[in-house]
């Protein structure tokens, strides 16, 4: 691959800019200063570095963050912050996604890359990828519930939701639940317990396949997913 390509892809500016770094001998190839932008470089075998840095060449890039309250899990939106207005600009240069979707008041886990693929594989109704969420519910949940959860509610809009499994963590007038889901329903978690006559007053999602939320993040902060995370998730 063309040097100034490869740096232009990594998030170092445009071919122009590029052209700059090269310019001020910031570039070396195998530790001697290269000029030509055209030079032909594999950067798995090569060592090409900026300023002295290692440029690792990826293609993706795999985030997760804890998504906070209050921000939108799209790409854009004409009214709210995104969860990529969060990002670092040299991660939004790899154009990620979020893979699904979390409300605008829902906290916790979320995928953010920009590959295709496995977001495909994960969000598939056919892989039954389960998710599962933390949340406090207005209303005293019962065993009742869990029944009626592991049989499928019927939705607002006559949908009837596969088999999912309530936990019920502490039962009282504000009861606290874990609910482990096989599909994504637009509000399904929201709109099962509506079916049982309760309401979701705080929802966070704790895992998504074997993807586990990093509760060390603070809410809107994200991290890439380790080898191992990665490994697992797109086997
Ligand atoms: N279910 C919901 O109701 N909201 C979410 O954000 C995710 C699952």
């Amino acid at each position: 691959m063309r040097l100034d390509k490869l740096l232009a892809n990594m998030g170092y500016g445009s071919r122009k800019e590029v052209k700059n770094l090269l310019k001020q001998k910031a570039v070396t190839v195998d530790g001697a200063v290269v000029k030509d932008a055209a030079l032909r470089v594999d950067p798995d075998k090569q060592d090409v570095s900026v300023f002295g840095e290692r440029v690792i060449y990826t293609e993706f890039i795999y985030l997760m963050m804890n998504k906070p309250q209050g921000v939108i899990s799209a790409t854009e939106d004409r009214y709210d912050k995104t969860v990529i207005d969060l990002l670092d600009p040299l991660s939004q240069h790899f154009q990620p996604f979020p893979v699904g979707r979390l409300d605008k008041d829902t906290e916790g886990l979320l995928l953010i890359t920009n590959d295709g693929n496995l977001a495909h594989n994960l969000l598939s109704p056919k892989k039954h990828v389960p998710k599962v969420y933390y949340a406090t519910i207005d209303g005293t949940v019962t065993e009742a519930d869990i029944k009626a959860f592991k049989q499928g509610v019927e939705l607002d809009d006559g949908y009837v939701t596969k088999p999912g499994e309530l936990v019920i963590l502490q039962s009282g007038p504000t009861s606290e639940i874990q609910l482990m889901i096989q599909e994504g329903k637009f509000h399904q978690v929201k709109r099962m317990f509506e079916a049982v006559g309760k309401k979701v007053t705080y929802l966070k999602r704790i895992s998504m396949g074997s993807l586990v939320l990093d509760e060390s993040l603070p809410l809107g902060d994200y991290r890439e997913l380790t080898e191992q995370e990665l490994a697992q998730l797109i086997q």
